[in-house]
């Protein structure tokens, strides 16, 4: 995420709700038609894909996810059978709205058939561990449990060091650091007595590189700090089923990217310059590795990172 104002300043210088308390991974609806196919008898007319990565049955809640990668996250769940959703963000009502949007697309769609899909939205601010408990306690009590939770909350912001106000330093850290601590401790608390779950942390290749020409210091540190929160918390939970991973994007299109790099061409090219795929990634590059992450594909992954980068972080 970036802010605008700061990045202008760099430019100048450079349905039927599923059943309430669901026993322990009971399925949650009935399979959609054709869903079924997909999973055992793939036919001409239904792509084939290993059943590992289907969402199916599986209750995901993903933080940050009114707007941006977050959202794009939501959609990757849904399209891969997943109809027990909870969006969580700092506003409800942007949260209820995202819900609503996309459960309409997908019944408009033909994915779901209307009914079938319950998306919820929930407001939280991610800095709070006493939010973050409600939102969990929220979707739990109309799920019944949780499976894959994806923390996506996060914010970056571009001062050079000596420029940065403290009060913001420490608001970054609240939300990036403690904010995936938070939400990766209360999924596992409500994970661990239901079987386990996966947990994936967004990190970013900021954890790895330094950024050119922006300066954004603290957001690189939060970052490398959600890596290896991630690593440290998988060996914590191997042995209760919780695997906890991170994914790390390089530079990605979202509409707040794209609508920043229309007014500075020339930031875009210094970015796609040094991406040795001589791109930026569009959000709908991550929706592969995050259901790999939340799935059953990736069973046996646990602390690990998963970069999406277009190659940055291997020159
Ligand atoms: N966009 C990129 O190029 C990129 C690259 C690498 C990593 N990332 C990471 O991906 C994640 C998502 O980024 P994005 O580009 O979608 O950003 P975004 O600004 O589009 O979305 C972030 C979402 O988080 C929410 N949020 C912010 N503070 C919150 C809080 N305290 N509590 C709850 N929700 C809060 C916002 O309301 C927003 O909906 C971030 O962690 C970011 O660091 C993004």
């Amino acid at each position: 995420m970036f802010s605008f104002t700061h990045l202008r300043s760099l430019a100048v210088r450079g349905a039927p709700r599923a059943a309430k308390h669901v026993s322990s991974k009971a399925p949650l609806a009935s399979p959609r038609p054709g869903h079924l196919r997909l999973a055992s008898t793939a036919t001409a007319k239904s792509p084939m894909t290993l059943p590992t990565f289907s969402m199916q049955n599986k209750v995901a809640l993903v933080t940050g996810a009114a707007r941006g990668l977050g959202n794009e996250f939501c959609r990757a769940f849904v399209e891969s059978g997943c109809n027990s959703l909870a969006i969580v963000d700092l506003k409800e009502e942007e949260a209820q709205k995202a819900a609503e949007e996309l459960k309409t697309e997908f019944v408009d769609n033909g994915t779901f058939s209307k009914g079938e899909l319950n998306v919820i939205g929930i407001g939280c601010d991610v800095s709070s561990e006493v939010s973050v408990q409600k939102a969990f306690k929220v979707a739990t009590e109309e799920f019944g449990r949780v499976d894959s939770v994806v923390a996506s909350a996060g914010i970056v912001e571009n001062y050079a060091a000596f420029d940065y106000p403290f009060d913001r330093i420490k608001r970054l850290y609240d939300i990036n650091v403690h904010g995936s601590f938070f939400t990766a401790r209360e999924a596992a608390r409500r994970m661990i007595p239901d079987g386990g779950g996966s947990i994936v942390l967004v990190s970013s290749m900021s954890a790895q590189i330094i950024n050119v020409p922006q300066p954004q210091t603290p957001y690189n540190a939060s970052k490398a700090a959600v890596r290896h929160m991630a690593a440290s918390l998988a060996v914590e939970w191997a042995k209760k089923n919780v695997r906890v991973n991170s994914l790390s994007p390089g530079y990605m299109l979202t509409k707040l990217t794209r609508t920043i790099l229309e007014h500075d061409q020339e930031l875009r090219r210094t970015w796609e310059a040094l991406t040795p795929m001589g791109k930026m990634g569009e959000p709908e590059d991550l929706k592969g590795a995050v259901i790999f992450l939340a799935s059953d594909a990736s069973k046996f992954v646990t602390g690990t990172d998963l970069r999406v980068d277009g190659g940055y972080c291997i020159i």
